[in-house]
């Protein structure tokens, strides 16, 4: 009876405790319910605007509020694993790395080849020709309706490596190289096949590989090239602001709308058309790898 008693008494404040909590966490939890947009919430079925998937805001950020931020965090992700983007298309992409550029995800056979250190004049190239592959990038989305939702997310790349470019010249007296061949076949690749508009999903496979590699592998090589030639300078080309994480998803649930209305033979063109994104893009990496650049100087 005493020990009965005892557990009683240990166990019912507890009991009451917990029940506070659940029950403030269901307020708290419809509180915010009617703040987060309907697409942050359903799978972004609804095509949103750059502007109004913004964080829930900081009104009350008493535990539970966190606690059920926390919660939504997580649903989101969940939601996320089942999009097309972030399961088919980001799948394939993975596949073709080696476990040397992505060692959880990488299944391609790596090809050893001869250790080579890149120049100033490699990575200017590198970046000239980035510029003009970003340029064309951004041209067809600024040009096609089809593409007006990617229309500044944020990610946009040319102003800055432009001003990039300008500093590597002047500070290390280089003259500016014209664009490559990498570059050069890139751009028309892409000018291709938005040219007459019925190849938004082969385009939009090819939009989030240049985009997105440059925003995982791409920040990786740029410290690697700013400690080894830049005197650990860290250019415009790799600065985003504070919310690249949410610049990033944003991005990601854009496409995930355009891809909600496709065909499933639209998916598989996009998801084909990875491979090709990996041989431009990765043609364009080849240049700090003592590829084209390095054979014509
Ligand atoms: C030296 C070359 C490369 C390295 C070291 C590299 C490394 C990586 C790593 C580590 C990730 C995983 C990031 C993460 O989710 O945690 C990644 C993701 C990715 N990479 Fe690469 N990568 C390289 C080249 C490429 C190329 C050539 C492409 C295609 C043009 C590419 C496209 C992607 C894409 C699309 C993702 C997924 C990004 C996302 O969905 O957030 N990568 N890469």
């Amino acid at each position: 009876m005493i020990n009965t008693m005892l557990i009683a008494s240990d166990v019912y404040p507890r009991l009451a405790i917990l029940l506070v909590v659940f029950t403030s966490c269901a307020m708290e939890a419809e509180c915010l319910r009617v703040q987060i947009p309907s697409h942050c919430k359903q799978g972004f079925s609804m095509p949103p605007t750059p502007t109004s998937c913004v964080a829930i805001p900081r009104r009350r950020t008493s535990i539970f509020t966190r606690l059920y931020r926390s919660f939504l965090y997580v649903q989101h992700v969940e939601e996320m694993k089942s999009s097309f983007i972030e399961t088919d298309l980001r799948n394939a992409a993975m596949r073709l790395h080696t476990k040397e550029q992505a060692p959880r995800e990488g299944k391609a056979v790596t090809v050893t080849t001869e250790p080579y250190v890149p120049t100033i004049q490699d990575y200017l190239q590198f970046l000239v020709d980035s510029k003009h592959v970003y340029e064309a990038l951004e041209v067809a989305v600024n040009s096609r309706s089809e593409l007006a939702l990617l229309r500044c997310t944020g990610l946009e790349r040319s102003v800055p490596l432009e001003q990039d470019i300008l500093f590597i010249t002047q500070e290390y007296g280089i003259s500016r190289p014209s664009v490559g061949d990498m570059g050069k076949q890139y751009s028309s690749k892409i000018q291709l096949i938005v040219a007459d508009g019925s190849n938004i999903p082969e385009f939009i496979c090819h939009y989030y590989n240049f985009y997105f590699a440059h925003l995982a592998g791409g920040r990786m090589i740029g410290k690697k090239m700013s400690s080894l030639l830049l005197n650990n300078k860290t250019l415009e080309f790799y600065k985003y602001g504070d919310d690249l994480p949410q610049l990033k998803s944003r991005t990601k649930a854009l496409i995930e709308s355009m891809a909600s209305a496709w065909t499933e033979e639209e998916r598989q063109k996009c998801i084909e058309a990875t491979e090709e994104a990996f041989y431009y893009g990765g043609g364009l990496n080849s240049y700090l790898m003592g590829g084209e650049v390095s054979k014509s100087h």
